[in-house]
């Protein structure tokens, strides 16, 4: 009678047990069964009343049930703690505040390049990148620069194995987008370039460049400036002014040096300008009609202008950057600002 019992109290227990979820729940099955007036403490309590030939018996029993259940009861425990565990970690509270993600910054070279882009896309020009190397040719002789030509001397350049050229110009694709359009051509090149400098605080041997080129009848110089003038006031979001002085580039007659007016200082005179009010920007002219003609278009028909300008100047003006070297020298702190 007594087994039974207990066999019935040990199948109530694991019963409870395998059903229970939380911690409270399994103190109060604790105290059932196994507390002061629990129901296996009543029986184990109750045995001197046992007749004397079966006590030994209910006693062994009743101790074993009373050692399962509670390493049941210990098990159960560690299963409602893994639980809580995982509970914790996939719960979604979809009414907390956002973390924001830092999934990278972006090069202040590349988004100097989108506005340009940008701009002189909404202006109607088309936008080409140049081959990263190129020959002889399209970097130099079809820019009116035939070889042992001095002019050469202005660029100092990097040269592969096989005789072509790293780059020294986006130029390097006037004579492809010359050759591959009709007027009115509006075109800009951007992409990097390459020089055997020595690097400093304003040179670098990898720079990028901005080309342009616009190509039509009765283009003049006030065309170029009045171009020019209109998408460095966009770059810099206010009204600047511009101006040419002559200048020396094989493949422009004439050709001219463009200043813009200091945005920094708003042409009162500051360090980067010298205090002259102005900061050379690019390079530009008038095409010359060699470089026309070498390009299929006849100069006594059409004119244009070209220019040339380093996305890394512009871009060290509109960040206010100090050093060019910053760009891809790696530092965090750096390219955090952007
Ligand atoms: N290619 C020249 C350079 O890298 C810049 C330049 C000057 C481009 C005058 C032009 C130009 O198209 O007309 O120094």
């Amino acid at each position: 009678m007594q087994v039974k019992k207990l066999e019935k109290i040990e199948k109530q227990a694991d019963k409870e047990l395998e059903k229970v979820k939380d911690i409270k729940s399994l103190k109060e099955i604790k105290i059932k069964f196994l507390g002061r007036k629990g129901v296996l403490t009543n029986i184990l309590r109750s045995i001197k009343d046992v007749a004397k030939e079966k006590r030994a018996e209910i006693g062994s029993e009743a101790n074993n049930i009373k050692k399962q259940i509670e390493e049941k009861i210990k098990e159960a425990k560690n299963r409602i703690d893994a639980q809580k565990v995982i509970d914790e970690d996939s719960h979604l509270d979809v009414t907390a505040p956002g973390i924001k993600q830092k999934i990278g910054h972006i090069n202040p070279d590349t988004l100097m390049m989108w506005e340009i882009e940008n701009v002189f896309q909404k202006m109607g020009f088309d936008v080409y990148e140049p081959y990263i190397v190129d020959n002889d040719y399209n970097n130099f002789q079809a820019l009116n620069i035939p070889e042992d030509h001095p002019a050469r001397d202005i660029w100092d350049t990097f040269w592969t194995e096989n005789d072509l050229i790293p780059i020294t110009h986006t130029s390097s694709m006037q004579n492809r987008i010359l050759r591959n359009n009709k007027p009115p051509i509006r075109a800009i090149v951007i992409g990097k370039t390459f020089r055997n400098e020595r690097t400093d605080a304003r040179h670098e041997h990898s720079l990028y460049q901005c080309e342009g080129i616009y190509v039509d009848k009765g283009i003049s110089l006030s065309d170029m400036i009045g171009t020019l003038k209109e998408f460095f006031s966009r770059i810099f979001e206010k009204k600047v002014n511009v101006q040419i002085t002559p200048d020396y580039f094989p493949f422009v007659e004439p050709g001219n040096a463009m200043n813009l007016s200091c945005v920094l200082c708003d042409q009162k005179g500051c360090r980067v300008c010298k205090y002259t009010g102005w900061l050379e920007i690019m390079g530009c002219g008038m095409i010359h009609p060699n470089v026309l003609k070498e390009g299929g278009i006849d100069p006594d028909t059409y004119s244009g202008f070209a220019w040339g300008f380093g996305v890394d100047r512009l871009a060290m003006l509109k960040y206010k950057i100090n050093d060019v070297r910053l760009f891809h020298s790696g530092d965090l702190r750096f390219i955090q600002q952007f």
